[in-house]
């Protein structure tokens, strides 16, 4: 973690969860700060607690496609190189989809797909012509496999994680780092707004939103592709590259429950 003392990271998603943990952890290496997300108020006190880094807060709602730009253009006149770009914002619902409003089902591709497809592009130029940078893209155990009762969102984060497997690859020569984060249940306000009430197994299985964070950051440090946090979360992954898709499907759906 030392590698980003004195550098700056702009995190998205920095007011609350897995975020703000890594914001924390950053701060507390000596790495600079730029965070992002719709809560001004709860980025302020953050930033006002992290006091031993320069930290600066734009506030942004990334499902207005124009948020990405108006983001690039506010740290172009912070006067700020952001060397580690972490795009963590991110939001699903578990409910059978046709229960969820259209706009809202656009909204979390615009903000899980849309917004961190435009970030990556647009900080990975500066990036590439200093031959340095880092990038960690927050996907989810979900991305190895569809869910019933939770499509959109499963789906938004398989495109995380193939389009960050893709650059690690592409990215290489030009000295950026591209890392793939993909957490299972974790402690946080997610949940909250995915659903009504969670299965106490699941519940259970949950991991605390620092340790998530840890990992991711030191997966990026050690210019890993990806990352899954937690040997029951891994051992999910590598349990349905096994099985034939047609169950993974079925148990996924029965798992999670509420999509009939
Ligand atoms: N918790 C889990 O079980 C879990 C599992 C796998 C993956 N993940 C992923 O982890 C990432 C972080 O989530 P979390 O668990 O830490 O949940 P969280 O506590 O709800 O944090 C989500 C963050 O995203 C920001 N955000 C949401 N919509 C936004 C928008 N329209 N514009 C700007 N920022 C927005 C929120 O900020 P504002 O509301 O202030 O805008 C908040 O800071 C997400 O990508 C999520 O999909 C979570």
């Amino acid at each position: 973690m030392q590698t980003f003392n004195g550098k700056t990271a702009l995190i998205t998603g920095a007011s609350s969860g897995i975020g703000e943990q890594m914001a924390r952890q950053l701060a507390a290496v000596g790495c600079n700060l730029i965070l992002v997300a719709r809560r001004t108020d709860r980025l302020d006190a953050l930033a006002r607690e992290l006091q031993s880094v320069q930290v600066d807060v734009i506030t942004a709602d990334l499902a207005d496609s124009h948020s990405p730009q108006a983001v690039f253009d506010q740290v172009l006149n912070l006067q700020r190189n952001v060397h580690v770009l972490i795009n963590n914002a991110g939001f699903g619902f578990q409910q059978p989809m046709l229960n969820i409003p259209m706009v809202e089902q656009m909204g979390m591709v615009d903000v899980n797909v849309r917004s961190l497809l435009a970030l990556t592009q647009l900080f990975a130029v500066p990036m590439a012509e200093r031959g340095e940078g880092w990038i960690l893209n927050v996907a989810s155990v979900s991305a190895w496999f569809p869910i019933p009762g939770m499509a959109t969102y499963a789906a938004s984060k398989s495109f995380v994680l193939t389009l960050g497997r893709a650059l690690h690859e592409e990215w290489k020569s030009a000295g950026i780092t591209v890392t793939t984060l993909a957490p299972g249940g974790t402690r946080t306000e997610f949940s909250g707004k995915a659903r009504d009430s969670l299965d106490p197994n699941l519940e259970k299985a949950m991991m605390p939103a620092d340790s998530v964070a840890a990992a991711g950051l030191r997966g990026l440090v050690r210019g890993k592709p990806v990352v899954v946090p937690g040997w029951h979360y891994k051992a999910l992954a590598a349990v349905v590259r096994l099985l034939p898709m047609s169950t993974v499907v079925r148990l996924a759906g029965a798992v999670m429950g509420r999509h009939r």
